[in-house]
């Protein structure tokens, strides 16, 4: 089978045969093929087992026909070995029972080495890749410094970062030690992603929107920056920088230097790529609420973001945000097909 290349050539910017589309949360509890597996483990064991995780990775590239696979992993994985107490309650999301606010708290974090304390992470890679078999391209991901640094400090989902927040103002050389040390496991995960086979990186910065642009220049930029670099350095794989809630820091977040940025929709694909530089590729930006309607409603926005995309090189077609649990899996397969004939596929 020919390898369905198109969504690395869209991160390089190379003129593509059509549109490549891949959806954050492909994977996950939409699909009853998921909610089947899940109905008898926990999510954390998911994760953990590789021969699960690989065959939750391969749904959606089977059912849905998107050109790029996600590895079915969590942002919160490495927190586990740094020595901190994760859980994912029932109905509630992530939970961290033993929270690091104090200098002691941030001096007694572990750095981690991916393949040995997760090392059911790069297993799961390598079975994907094997059963992939060149099909489509894989992504690797992790979380950025500050949204993992929220949930660390916060001890879970946050309204107002308001822990965090106060870490950062009033104790920032503290702040400063924090995500140093976070840099470093994430730099340490996604170099193990990459080598076990990862083609491609995204960052999530999905809760940074909570910060002013001047906030995220000083306590932000230069820690994904170095992360992006150490990435660049080590390994020629392209690298998307994610985040939600951007529409005033798609300038900055762009010069953390990733190869693709991507943006909600909050923001006009079109405005959105000019903040960002049309030297640069872009992902979005599709409201995942939108998936909710119909296909009719759907082709609308679809064809909006198309046409704002304006044929230029380097558009990777996504949502803004995650695909939420309740989306009628049919209006996804639509939302693909659609992309792909309206792109010449
Ligand atoms: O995109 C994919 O298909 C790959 C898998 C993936 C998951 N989480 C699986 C998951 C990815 C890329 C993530 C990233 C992630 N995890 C982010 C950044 C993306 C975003 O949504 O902003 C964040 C903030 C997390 C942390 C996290 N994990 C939360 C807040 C939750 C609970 C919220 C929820 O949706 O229930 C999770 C759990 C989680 N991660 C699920 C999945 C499929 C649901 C687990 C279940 O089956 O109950």
């Amino acid at each position: 089978m020919t390898r369905n290349d198109q969504f690395l050539k869209a991160c390089r910017k190379e003129k593509t045969d059509f549109t490549p589309i891949w959806l954050m949360r492909q994977a996950g509890r939409y699909m009853e093929e998921y909610r089947k597996i899940r109905s008898k483990i926990d999510f954390l064991t998911m994760c953990k087992t590789p021969d699960l995780a690989a065959e939750v990775t391969l749904q959606p590239i089977n059912r849905i026909g998107v050109d790029a696979a996600i590895i079915f992993a969590d942002i919160l994985l490495p927190l586990e070995p740094m020595g901190i107490k994760l859980e994912f309650a029932k109905n509630e999301g992530p939970v961290i029972n033993n929270p690091i606010r104090t200098n002691e708290d941030v001096n007694a974090l572990r750095h981690i080495n991916t393949d040995e304390d997760l090392s059911f992470l790069p297993e799961a890679i390598r079975i994907v890749k094997q059963e992939l078999n060149g099909k489509v391209p894989l992504i690797g991901f992790s979380g950025a410094p500050f949204t993992l640094a929220s949930y660390i400090i916060e001890g879970g989902s946050s309204r107002n970062y308001i822990h965090a927040k106060k870490m950062m103002y009033k104790e920032p050389e503290r702040w400063n030690r924090l995500m140093d040390k976070i840099s470093s496991v994430i730099i340490n995960y996604l170099l193990a992603q990459v080598k076990s086979g990862a083609e491609a990186v995204q960052l999530f910065d999905s809760w940074v929107g909570c910060l002013s642009a001047e906030d995220y220049r000083q306590y932000v930029l230069p820690h994904s920056k170095k992360v992006i670099k150490n990435i660049k350095k080590e390994e020629n794989v392209p690298v998307i920088h994610f985040g939600t809630n951007t529409t005033t820091l798609l300038q900055s977040m762009t010069e953390a230097g990733g190869d693709v940025i991507g943006m909600d929709w909050r923001i006009n694909l079109d405005e959105g790529w000019g903040k960002i530089g049309f030297d640069r590729a872009v992902q979005g930006n599709l409201d995942p609420v939108v998936l909710l309607s119909n296909p009719v409603e759907i082709e609308k926005r679809v064809k909006d973001i198309l046409k704002r995309a304006g044929g230029r090189p380097g558009h990777i077609f996504n949502l803004g945000h995650g695909i939420l649990p309740e989306t009628p899996v049919d209006n996804v397969i639509a939302l693909v097909d659609m992309v792909h004939d309206l792109t010449g596929k």
